[in-house]
């Protein structure tokens, strides 16, 4: 079965950044975010006899499916999928390693839900190929598993956006979407999902601020203050979201130049909105006195992660005035 012979299948999904049109995103304002291939979430199943048993050793937590809260994300991923594989989930162990750091604007949870779909799929699309004359030659304890075909990427990815909806109440899809098809999407909520030519690469280095800062917070903070004052939060969204359309067209015809004042320009309103810290700001400051040429926030914000355009030439310097100015870490990623 899937992987090799003793039952075992592992899937694995990046984490994220978003380049530009966070929050705006969730008013139904463009976003642009390209997956990091860097970090990763890895999602693997063993077949065994029994409930299904849950192994979340990074946040240390081994738990029965059975015996899980009705919100738990990694419990509803697993039951939404065999769901939608049309299978009882049992007979199947499942453990998650993550090297993406949780609550810091990477896509972690997204990416933990993708990886558990795409492992399951695996996991039942082998049983599909293979058929039941193995089956009948596996020990009598496991249950016989039905026919399944495997899931698209679509398909994962609506899975994985109903489990963002636990995480905070209202995600635009956009984390769901970039990780799920690993590949820059220009997003717009409820639309179809939009791919782009990256005419010329360029680096971003993404700089850790250490703190961690769940979305839901910054997210319910941003409805509220839409909602106290509506006219001045759309004039906001309005102009985050012409800077995405900007820093597409630029992207697309490979001016590189045209991104820094654009970065810069979405932090001014990032801050404005509401969801700067010291920290981030600390740390946008450090990368443009040492010659970036910009910086924001990505995610939600109020902590988690800063990115960085950076050169070949420049990056080892701005990596280390990130690190100075208390950066935990700075890994870079191509945009390509
Ligand atoms: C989180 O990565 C991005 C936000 O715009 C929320 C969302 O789009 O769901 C803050």
């Amino acid at each position: 079965m899937g992987d090799n012979e003793s039952g075992i299948v592992t899937a694995s999904a990046p984490g994220k950044i978003i380049l530009f049109g966070e929050h705006a995103v969730v008013y139904g304002r463009p976003a642009i975010a390209v997956p990091v291939f860097q970090v990763r979430a890895e999602a693997t199943i063993q077949q065994r006899a029994g409930n299904v048993q849950i192994d979340a050793a990074d946040i240390a937590r081994r738990y029965d499916l059975r015996d899980a809260p009705p919100d738990d994300p990694i419990a509803t991923m697993v039951t939404r999928t065999c769901a939608r594989l049309g299978v009882a989930p049992r007979d199947f162990a499942i453990s998650i390693h993550s090297t993406i750091p949780v609550a810091r604007g990477l896509g972690s949870g997204a990416a933990v839900s993708v990886a558990i779909g795409r492992a399951l799929a695996k996991f039942y699309a082998t049983e599909d190929t293979e058929s039941t004359e193995r089956g009948k030659s596996r020990s009598n304890s496991v249950s016989p598993v039905p026919s399944v075909a495997a899931l698209s990427v679509e398909e994962i990815s609506a899975l994985a956006y109903e489990v963002e909806k636990l995480h905070h109440g209202t995600p635009s899809g956009i984390d769901n979407t970039v990780i799920a098809y690993e590949q820059p999407v220009y997003f717009v909520r409820d639309q179809p999902i939009e791919s782009f030519r990256v005419a010329r690469p360029f680096l971003i280095a993404i700089a850790d601020t250490g703190v961690a800062a769940p979305t839901k917070i910054a997210v319910g903070y941003v409805r509220r203050a839409w909602q106290a004052d509506r006219a001045r939060y759309e004039a906001l969204f309005d102009q985050i979201g012409a800077i995405a359309r900007n820093a597409r067209a630029a992207i697309e015809r490979g001016d590189v130049d045209a991104l820094g004042p654009l970065l810069n320009a979405n932090q001014t309103l990032a801050r404005e909105i509401g969801v700067s810290s010291l920290e981030i700001e600390t740390l946008v400051d450090a990368a443009l006195r040492a010659g970036a040429r910009g910086a924001k926030l990505s995610g939600a914000g109020r902590g988690g992660n800063v990115i960085v355009l950076v050169d070949e030439g420049n990056r080892e310097e701005i990596a280390r005035a990130l690190m100075e100015a208390g950066a935990r870490r700075v890994i870079v990623t191509r945009v390509s």
